[in-house]
């Protein structure tokens, strides 16, 4: 091994490789995650929580380097400054949570949590000297991947995206960024079986969150959130669940902390899906059974339209240590609370709304007690999805409506539409 401090180790079998390695699975076929040798990186639990007030002037993947991914080299970084994204209480308009808190992923500089996997996985990229990444995504990877790269010398992004299953918004992200964009006639998981045999083959660097390095960055999200809430761990974290890597890296960041000994409990973890693309919920409904890959239906919360969650076994393993439930939601559910969530000025894209209604179903369950602290994961911004609340908001049949008005050019039609 070249490097003690972090190292490439089975879920299953527990087989270790060299981190510096460029695989993706073990031999045996089953998923890497990466383990660090903390007593190395952080001595000293109170010391390194006192040590994080000096540096709120870093970036929050370097503030938080050292329990994220202590091996990469520090001048390999590659940052947009994501991160430190708010934690906002909306307690004051949902009273039934003893506090609900929701933070926002959306506010990074894709728009996306992304982000914070990606600034981890294009630098490691980048140590190691690829020159071509690549990555099959329902529009947010895609988009984060193809700004990383871009902000990279002397590297490529390549994206495969399921034709006609994205938002312009999101397009326009991997074009713009300047990614060598492929739309392939098939759904996400279609997209995700071609891109695991082409890296198989070629030597392309793999980014999707099957990399584990890319989970690595993604802990930022759950322990930025505890450092803002001051260590105080909240009864829940909700996280909407697609391919299954976020609520992977918020479980194994979260375990990380309490092991450490940073925080002294662990809060619960609820994991949302759609009604139509939901094969953590059904597994979850039989006592974990194993995964039935799903045909996932076709979504508002199109970046979570996955039937064949690759990272459903780490899912699986976080939800149990942290005494997790799994929840679906319909399409209504998720277009009427993120219009609710839109109107306090917070802007959300259904996929974040898929865990913002599964919060309100488990609070209606009596899951989540009506005195419980709740933080719900916003996963990307409102604006990435533009056509979907102009199509909302002009029905008027639809809950929240807020139809807009078109009059001619007149002050007497303006004052009789304004009702003056
Ligand atoms: N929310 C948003 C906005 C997403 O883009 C995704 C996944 C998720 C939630 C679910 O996270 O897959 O880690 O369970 N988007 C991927 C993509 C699949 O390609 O952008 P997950």
């Amino acid at each position: 091994m070249t490097d003690t401090l972090s190292l490439f180790t089975c879920i299953e079998c527990g087989k270790q490789y060299d981190i510096r390695e460029i695989r993706y699975r073990c031999d045996c076929g089953d998923l890497l995650e990466v383990i660090h040798n903390m007593d190395t990186s952080i001595p000293k639990a109170r010391d390194w929580k006192s040590s994080l007030d000096g540096r709120m002037n870093e970036s929050a993947f370097c503030r938080y380097q050292d329990i994220l991914f202590p091996s990469l080299p520090r001048e390999k970084i590659i940052s947009l400054k994501e991160g430190d994204t708010p934690l906002y209480n909306v307690s004051h308009a949902f009273p039934d949570f003893g506090s609900l808190k929701l933070k926002h992923e959306g506010m990074n500089p894709t728009l996306s949590f992304k982000d914070r996997g990606m600034v981890a996985g294009v630098s490691w990229a980048n140590e190691l000297g690829c020159k071509h990444v690549i990555c099959a995504s329902t529009g947010d990877t895609s988009a984060a991947m193809a700004a990383y790269a871009g902000a990279t010398p002397n590297m490529k992004g390549i994206v495969l995206l399921p034709e006609g299953k994205i938002s312009p918004e999101q397009l326009a992200q991997a074009i713009t960024y300047g990614a060598l964009t492929v739309g392939i006639e098939t759904d996400f998981d279609g997209c995700m079986k071609l891109v695991q045999q082409l890296t198989e083959k070629h030597n392309i660097y793999l980014l999707n969150s099957m990399n584990s390095v890319r989970i690595e960055g993604q802990k930022a999200i759950g322990i930025e959130t505890l450092h803002q809430l001051n260590w105080k761990v909240p009864d829940w974290f909700v996280i909407p669940v697609g391919n299954a890597g976020n609520i992977s890296a918020l479980g194994k960041g979260l375990r990380e902390l309490h092991e450490l000994g940073i925080i002294d409990k662990l809060p619960r973890l609820a994991g949302i899906q759609t009604i139509g693309a939901s094969p953590l919920y059904e597994s979850y409904k039989n006592g974990y059974a194993d995964l039935m890959p799903q045909k996932a239906k076709p979504t508002k919360a199109s970046a979570i339209q996955i039937g064949n969650p690759v990272s459903f076994k780490k899912a699986v393993r976080e939800l149990k240590h942290f005494n997790g439930v799994v929840e679906a939601v319909s399409e209504t559910e998720i277009m009427d609370w993120k219009a609710r969530i839109d109107s306090l000025g917070i802007s959300i894209c259904p996929n974040s709304s898929v865990a913002v209604s599964g919060t309100m179903k488990l609070l209606d369950n009596g899951i989540i007690d009506k005195h419980d602290d709740v933080v719900v994961i916003l996963t990307a911004h409102g604006s990435k999805f533009s056509n979907t609340a102009i199509q909302y908001h002009s029905d008027p049949e639809n809950k929240f409506s807020n139809q807009m008005l078109t009059i001619q050019p007149s002050l007497d039609k303006l004052e009789r539409t304004l009702e003056l």
